[in-house]
Formats: structure tokens, C-alpha cells, sequence
């Protein structure tokens, strides 16, 4: 029991030491294992680099303008107010065109002991980056992400304050210091350069004049994102919007942590009372955000299992971090049919939720508005709007320690509504279907788990002016989650760990009107075998074993990648940008 995977947890924030001794596992407070850093003898002098797979953004080919707008030394920051800086693009670059692309690219170099920081980028209060840091060496390390932000344009044009919230601890034993660059990358359009796909609808073409951040207010001291703590703990913020809106969307950041970081490995609750468990994680592997304007439920996110760079075993993302980790997806509610309930002048409020939640969730959101620009007034109605209640089934069959849980969940919700703009009226139509199952395994008295999950997002959008305009947007979206665990105990505070871990993304989408029509399908499967001796929170020994594949195929570009690594050495690297390969995968994949 002592060790599933779940007593791998390695907290993010507060340093803890809960040593376990073997005669009294049973009895302890807390299962966990915090703090897990790793520091294996190397023989190398030049820093490491670090990465996450992912497909290069598509750039116009002229020359971009870059503007440094924070350089920092985040050493001991936790807790601390978030680091700002003023934001002044055009005192740095000049605009005579309006930029195609704007690229927001974070560097960081660090070096010594610390562990996986979760952060936040801000600008102007509306998040634009939730990452997580790598793990630094004794030699160095460095990683930069790169992210497309040309969605915030209307943001990004003026002067804003840009605030960082990244959480450190150093001290005497946890000496890295993140030494950290904040550059965006203006590029000007081509004259031909075409921004956006091409089934995209001539509506949006202009981008989200106005974006209003869902976010705690400044000053804070521990960033900007509201902190859901369990189960009926909801938080959100008021906002009005302007009287001439056509279409709007919400963007929501998401992040887990602490007894919550692994909440799919979870253990149900009948199975922790009928052991006497105490201070382990519970509530099951179901979690889910559920947003609400004015009371009422208009989304629901079923995230993605992105796991931490100190996560299962921090050896397995070094240096091919886990998929996700170093720019965690953030997830888009259509809120256009509801634009008629909103558009009265008056303040209105988005709250968050999570179901089966422990502490703690870090949570905000962004709400993109589409400003008419030939119009003082829209005016719109709310036509339809049902949430299906969540259904679970929960499956349990266990004997002491051991045992097997099937956890089946599913949620629809569906909203239409028109808007009268100088557009013409716009019906706007959104359908969520989510579905869920997770399979859970624990053997070995409770040291070995085996967890299987897949999450199925199908998300349509249509969008109807009359017979001639109807734009239909389909997503269908696979995350997958397969963890195979086992640990074992050898006392004075030292465990071994064999962990085996495969996450996948599979996304389809399909935009088609009467005019055009796109699409576009990724598959992003990563797989890691790993072993460690832990002595207290330090891997004293092991190693880590990652491979990934990456597809992407779209109408105008695709992208191939293969690469695999091993003790922190990138053992194959294959890459293709051209789209006349491999069209043989289909979706979704069995
Ligand atoms: C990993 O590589 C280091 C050298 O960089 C070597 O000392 C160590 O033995 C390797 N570990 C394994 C398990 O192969
Ligand atoms: C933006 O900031 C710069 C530098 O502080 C300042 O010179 C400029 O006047 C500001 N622009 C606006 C529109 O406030
Ligand atoms: C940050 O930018 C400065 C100035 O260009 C450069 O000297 C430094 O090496 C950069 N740091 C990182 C981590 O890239
Ligand atoms: C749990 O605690 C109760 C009350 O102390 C005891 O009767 C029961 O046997 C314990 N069950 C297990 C599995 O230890
Ligand atoms: C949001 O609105 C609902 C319904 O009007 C209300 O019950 C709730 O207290 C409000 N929450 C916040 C945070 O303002
Ligand atoms: C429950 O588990 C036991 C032991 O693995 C097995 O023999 C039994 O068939 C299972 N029962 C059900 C209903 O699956
Ligand atoms: C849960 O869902 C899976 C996948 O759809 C299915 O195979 C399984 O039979 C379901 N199990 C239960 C107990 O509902
Ligand atoms: C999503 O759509 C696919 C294909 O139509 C279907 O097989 C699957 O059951 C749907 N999933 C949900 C959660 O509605
Ligand atoms: C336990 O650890 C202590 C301190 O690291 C060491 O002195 C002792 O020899 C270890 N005992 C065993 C049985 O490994
Ligand atoms: C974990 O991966 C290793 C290396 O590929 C393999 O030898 C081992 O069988 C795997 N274990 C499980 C339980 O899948
Ligand atoms: C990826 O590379 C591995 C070797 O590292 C190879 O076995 C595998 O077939 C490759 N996959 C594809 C799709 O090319």
C-alpha cells in the first residue's frame, strides 16, 4: 500500500517532509511522497536542453520585430506578489501593418536542485501562458516555449502591465534560481499572407476587439488564478460587456495540484474508508470544471492529464517533457448564444467549479468579445439551453488492498441562441458531449496500480445567417491515459519505483460552409518507462526512458515527429513538414 504511484506526488509548492516508516505504513497520515527532485551523476559540462514535441507555428516569411519585456531572476518568489513590468510594444516596435503573427516566447535557464514550479503569464490581468518549469541539473539546464498570442491581439496593441506569477523556493538544499526572458515576436503580414484557415469565417476575421479577464483582481500574492479547493468550493468574478457584441468566447486556464496533481490515479472513497486510510487522495479519478453564468451551467472541461516535470518519475521528461507541460492547453466555451441574457448593460458573473475536487485547482478564464463595428447596439435571445446532469456509474470490486474500479461518466450540454447585429441575425448553436471511463487496477497490496482512461470531447459549433451561410464547426477530441506503477518499500525511507506511462491526444476538427470547407487531425502519443531508488525526496538512481510520436496533417501544412530519449540523451530524431506522407492513421485510433 505504501507506494502506488500516488505516493509519488511531488508537490509543487510547500516543502514537506513526511518520512514513512515500514512498520507503520498502514498507520501513517499521509501517503505521499513529496518533494521528489532527481540529480544523477553526469559527466556533462554544457547545459541540457529541454523541450516538448509539438508542431513549429505556422509564420509569415517576413522579418518579425522582438521586444524584451521581462528579464527576471525568480529565486525565492513563493508567495510573493507576481513580478510585473510594463508592456509598451510600440515604444519598442512600429506597427505600419497589422501584425499576422504575434509570438510570445519564454526562455529559461536554471541550474542546481529545485523542483517543477507551476506559472502564470498575465498581461493586462487575461492569462496567456500556465506552464510548468523543468527540473534543473547540477550542469544546467535551458527551454524555451514558444506560443502563438495573436488571439490577444487586441490586447497586445496597447500598453498593458505583463505580470509573471512563478512560485520558487530556494534555499541552502533547493539552489536553482530561474533566470527567465519574456520576448514577443511581432511579424507584419505578406502581402498575400493569408492569417487565418480557410474555412474560417469572414466574422472573425477581424479577431476579439475587446477581452475581458475572469481573474482575480490585483494585488495578490500568489497570482492571479482563483484556487478551488474542494468539491463545493466555487469562485468567480462579475463583468459587464459593452452593447454591441456579436460573438463571444470563453477561454479557461486550468491546473491541478497537490492532493488533486494525479486526481485520475485517485482512490475511490468506499475503498479508503473500508482500509481506515487516512491522508490519502480521494474522491475517485472523475474530475471535472464546470462553468456557470449567473448560476446556470454553460460549459463543462474535462482536462487533459498533464503530468508535471517532477511527475510519476521525474526522469522520464528530461529532456522531452511531458505533452502539455510546458504550455498547458487551455480549453474554449461558446458563449454567443447567451449574448442575449448578457447584452442588457448590467453586471453578470462566471463562476467556477470542480466536481470531486481536493485542494487545490487553480482556475481562470479570458472572455474574447466580437465588438460590431458598424453597430451602437446588438440585441439577442437565448433559444435553447440544457446541461444533462452527469451521469456516473462507479464499479468496484475489492479485497482489502486489492481490487479493480471502472468509473464511466458522460455530460451533454447544448445552447443556441440568435444575435441581431449589423451581420444580419446570427443563429449560433453549440452541442458539448463528453464521455469519460477509467479503469483502475491495485494489486500487490495496494503498491501496484494500473490505470487505463480516455476522455471522448465531441464539440460541434454551427453558425447560420440563412439557407446560403451556415458554417459548422465539428471537433472530436481523445485524451488518453495509460499508468502502469509498481513500488516497493526497502525501508529507512528508500523505495523503489517502476513506472510505465503512455498519454496520447488525438483531435480532429472540420470547419465546412457553403464555400469552403477544412480540416485538420493531430495524433500526439508519448511514451515512458522508468525506474528510480528514492532515499527521502531524492532520486538517488535510475532512469528514464521517453518516446514520442507526432502527426499532424492540415490542409495548407503537416507535421511529423519522431524522437525518442533515453538517460537524458536523444537516442532518435526524425522530422517531416511535407504532407505527402503517412495519411494512413485514421480517427479515432482503437
Ligand atoms: C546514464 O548516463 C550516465 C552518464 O551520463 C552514466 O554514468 C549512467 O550510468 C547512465 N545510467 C544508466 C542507467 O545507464
Ligand atoms: C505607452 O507607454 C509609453 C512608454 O511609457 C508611453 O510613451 C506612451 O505614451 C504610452 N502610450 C499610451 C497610449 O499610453
Ligand atoms: C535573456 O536576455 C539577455 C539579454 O539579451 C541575455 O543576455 C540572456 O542570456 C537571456 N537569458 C536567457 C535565459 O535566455
Ligand atoms: C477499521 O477500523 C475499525 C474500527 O477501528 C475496525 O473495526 C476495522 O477492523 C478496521 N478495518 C481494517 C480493514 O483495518
Ligand atoms: C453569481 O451569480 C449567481 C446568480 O445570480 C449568484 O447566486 C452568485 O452569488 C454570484 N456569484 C458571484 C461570485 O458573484
Ligand atoms: C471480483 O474480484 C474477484 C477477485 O479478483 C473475482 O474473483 C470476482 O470474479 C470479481 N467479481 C466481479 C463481479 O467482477
Ligand atoms: C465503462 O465504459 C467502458 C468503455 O465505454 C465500457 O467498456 C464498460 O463496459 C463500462 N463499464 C461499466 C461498468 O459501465
Ligand atoms: C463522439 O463522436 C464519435 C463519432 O461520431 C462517437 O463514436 C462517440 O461516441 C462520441 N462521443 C461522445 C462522448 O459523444
Ligand atoms: C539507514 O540510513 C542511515 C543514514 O543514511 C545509515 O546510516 C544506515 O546505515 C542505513 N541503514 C540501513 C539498514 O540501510
Ligand atoms: C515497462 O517498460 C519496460 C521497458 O520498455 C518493460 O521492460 C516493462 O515490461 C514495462 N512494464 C510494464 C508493466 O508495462
Ligand atoms: C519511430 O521511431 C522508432 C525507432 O525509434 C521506430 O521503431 C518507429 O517505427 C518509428 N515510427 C514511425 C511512425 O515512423
Amino acid at each position: 500500500m505504501a507506494s502506488s504511484f500516488l505516493l509519488l506526488l511531488f508537490h509543487l509548492f510547500l516543502v514537506r517532509h513526511l518520512p514513512l516508516s515500514a512498520a507503520n505504513l498502514r498507520e501513517t497520515t499521509s501517503f505521499f511522497r513529496s518533494q521528489l527532485i532527481s540529480e544523477p551523476p553526469s559527466a556533462v559540462t554544457t547545459p541540457t536542453i529541454f523541450f516538448e514535441v509539438t508542431k513549429p507555428i505556422p509564420l509569415p516569411e517576413t522579418k518579425p520585430c522582438s521586444y524584451l519585456a521581462l528579464q527576471h531572476d525568480f529565486a525565492y518568489t513563493y508567495g510573493k506578489p507576481p513580478v510585473l513590468a510594463e508592456y509598451n510594444p510600440a515604444s519598442h516596435c512600429s506597427f505600419p501593418r497589422k501584425p499576422a503573427k504575434i509570438i510570445l516566447e519564454w526562455t529559461a535557464a536554471c541550474r542546481g536542485r529545485q523542483f517543477d514550479r507551476i506559472f502564470g503569464v498575465w498581461l493586462g490581468g487575461v492569462e496567456i501562458l500556465r506552464s510548468c518549469t523543468a527540473e534543473p541539473r547540477a550542469t544546467g539546464i535551458v527551454w524555451t516555449v514558444k506560443k502563438d498570442v495573436t488571439r490577444y491581439y487586441s490586447l497586445l496593441m496597447s500598453n498593458q502591465t505583463l505580470a509573471v506569477y512563478l512560485g520558487n523556493i530556494v534555499d541552502s538544499t533547493y539552489t536553482g534560481v530561474y533566470h527567465v526572458n519574456v520576448t514577443f515576436h511581432y511579424y507584419p503580414s505578406e502581402g498575400n499572407y493569408v492569417a487565418s484557415g480557410a474555412g474560417s469565417n469572414n466574422l472573425d476575421d477581424s479577431g476579439a476587439g475587446l477581452i475581458l479577464p475572469i481573474s482575480r483582481n490585483l494585488p495578490l500574492n500568489d497570482g492571479l488564478w482563483f484556487e478551488i479547493e474542494n468539491s463545493k468550493d466555487s469562485k468567480g468574478a462579475e463583468f459587464k460587456i459593452p452593447p454591441n457584441v456579436y460573438k463571444a468566447v470563453l477561454e479557461v486556464y486550468v491546473s491541478f495540484h497537490e492532493d488533486d496533481e494525479f486526481w485520475f490515479g485517485n482512490y475511490p472513497n468506499e475503498y479508503i474508508y473500508a482500509n481506515n486510510l487516512t491522508g490519502v487522495a480521494g474522491n475517485g479519478p472523475f474530475r471535472e470544471v464546470v462553468v456557470s453564468l449567473d448560476g446556470s451551467i454553460v460549459g463543462a472541461i474535462w482536462p487533459f492529464t498533464v503530468i508535471y516535470t517532477g511527475g510519476v518519475n521525474p526522469l522520464l521528461w528530461r529532456p522531452i517533457t511531458g505533452i502539455g507541460s510546458f504550455d498547458l492547453p487551455s480549453y474554449d466555451i461558446e458563449i454567443t448564444p447567451f449574448l442575449g441574457t448578457i447584452l442588457d448593460g448590467k453586471d453578470h458573473n462566471f463562476t467556477f467549479r470542480v466536481t470531486n475536487a481536493l485542494n487545490v485547482w487553480y482556475i481562470d478564464a479570458n472572455l474574447h468579445l466580437w465588438l460590431d463595428k458598424r453597430s451602437q447596439k446588438t440585441r439577442g435571445k437565448l433559444l435553447e439551453h440544457s446541461s444533462s446532469p452527469l451521469t456516473l456509474s462507479l464499479f468496484s470490486n475489492f479485497t482489502g488492498f486489492d481490487g479493480s474500479f471502472v468509473t464511466n461518466v458522460s455530460r451533454s450540454i447544448v445552447s443556441s441562441g440568435w444575435v441581431e447585429s449589423s451581420h444580419g441575425v446570427i443563429t449560433t448553436k453549440s452541442l458539448q458531449e463528453l464521455g469519460y471511463s477509467n479503469f483502475m487496477s491495485l494489486g500487490n497490496e495496494g503498491d501496484l496500480q494500473i490505470l487505463h482512461q480516455v476522455i471522448n470531447l465531441n464539440n460541434s459549433i454551427d453558425t447560420i445567417l440563412s439557407s446560403a451561410f451556415h458554417l459548422s464547426a465539428i471537433s472530436f477530441k481523445k485524451f488518453g491515459l495509460h499508468l502502469h506503477s509498481d513500488s516497493m518499500d526497502i525501508g529507512n525511507g528508500t523505495y523503489v519505483s517502476v513506472a510505465n506511462v503512455t498519454l496520447a491526444i488525438e483531435e480532429k476538427e472540420e470547419e465546412t460552409s457553403a464555400s469552403a470547407s477544412s480540416s485538420s487531425r493531430l495524433k500526439n502519443v508519448q511514451n515512458g518507462q522508468g525506474y528510480m531508488l528514492v532515499k527521502g525526496n531524492i532520486v538517488v538512481s535510475g532512469l528514464g526512458s521517453t518516446q514520442q510520436e507526432y502527426h499532424f496533417i492540415g490542409d495548407e501544412s503537416c507535421y511529423f515527429r519522431n524522437v525518442s530519449s533515453s538517460n537524458y540523451t536523444i537516442l532518435h530524431d526524425e522530422q517531416r513538414d511535407s504532407c505527402g506522407y503517412d495519411k494512413r492513421w485514421t480517427f479515432p485510433a482503437q
